[in-house]
């Protein structure tokens, strides 16, 4: 059974003057271990979606399990990474800001929070400035507490919105080289926005592909773990990514 089920979902946005309808009964799976990327341009719902799924919106159509329970709120089994580098509380230290969530959550006592924190901390590199506050750290070391934040809380499903998007090209591949290292020791799952064709393919094992406003399923593209630069694979793919998502319908991958 898969771990995340997203059903037909349509997601409307009801505002005093109209009604904007984000997505139109997307369907996807996610099975546990994936690294699962929804792709699409930009305002074509992937946020929105992401919203839902960590249960801060209700679908007008379909429906979304995670296990066997339906998504009725946010539960900490979802844990939400944002672009944006003011995620930290800011009057926190990077070791309150990854126990913060633990203690909330009533999920360990304060010792046994600590020493987790503590531990997802060191994952992330970030031991050397556990004591210090966000302002004093650069974009990259913020996004990576916000990570350290969100796997401390060991989710079933991660739930990552551009979070390397507002970086440096260089901090970014850092990123997401680390963000994949951290996942071949402990293969959690993650579902990953993105607009970019080429992280995608960096970082997914599946790509779903999804059309301008109101963003449908245009096509999944599956098995990219086994593309690489070397033989040119990668470049392939993202080509043939590009012609799926612009150039009107053609068939899946
Ligand atoms: N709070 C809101 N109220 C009304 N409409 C909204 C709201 N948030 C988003 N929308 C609309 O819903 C659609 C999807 O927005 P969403 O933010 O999910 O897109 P996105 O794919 O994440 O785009 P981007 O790549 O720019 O982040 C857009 O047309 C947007 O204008
Ligand atoms: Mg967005």
């Amino acid at each position: 059974m898969a771990l995340l089920d997203v059903s037909g979902v349509t997601l409307r946005y009801k505002t005093s003057s109209a009604v904007v309808t984000a997505t139109e009964r997307v369907s996807f799976t996610v099975d546990r271990s994936d690294r699962f990327v929804l792709l699409g341009p930009s305002g074509c719902g992937k946020s929105t979606l992401l919203k839902a799924v960590g249960g801060y919106m209700s679908p007008s159509e379909g429906r979304m399990t995670i296990g066997d329970r339906e998504i009725r709120g946010p539960g900490a089994d979802r844990m939400m990474i944002f672009q944006e580098f003011d995620q930290l509380l800011p009057w926190k230290s990077v070791l309150a800001n990854v126990m913060f969530p633990l203690l909330t959550a009533r999920k360990l006592s304060r010792k046994d929070a600590e020493a987790r924190a503590r531990a997802y901390i060191e994952k992330v590199g970030l031991t050397r400035v556990v004591d210090a506050y966000p302002h004093t750290l650069s974009g990259g070391m913020k996004q990576r507490v916000a990570i350290a934040r969100g796997m401390a809380m060991e989710p079933d499903i991660l739930l990552m919105d551009e979070p390397f998007a507002a970086l440096d090209a260089l901090t970014r591949r850092t990123c997401q080289d680390e963000l994949l290292q951290l996942w071949s020791e402990t293969k959690f799952t993650v579902l990953f926005v993105t607009h970019s064709i080429a992280e995608a393919i960096r970082i997914g094992n599946r790509i779903l592909l999804l059309s301008p406003h109101p963003g449908r399923v245009k096509a999944e593209v599956v098995d990219v773990d086994k593309v690489s630069n070397e033989d040119g694979s990668a470049g392939r793919l993202e080509k043939e990514i590009h012609d799926l998502l612009f150039a009107g319908e053609a068939t899946a991958h």
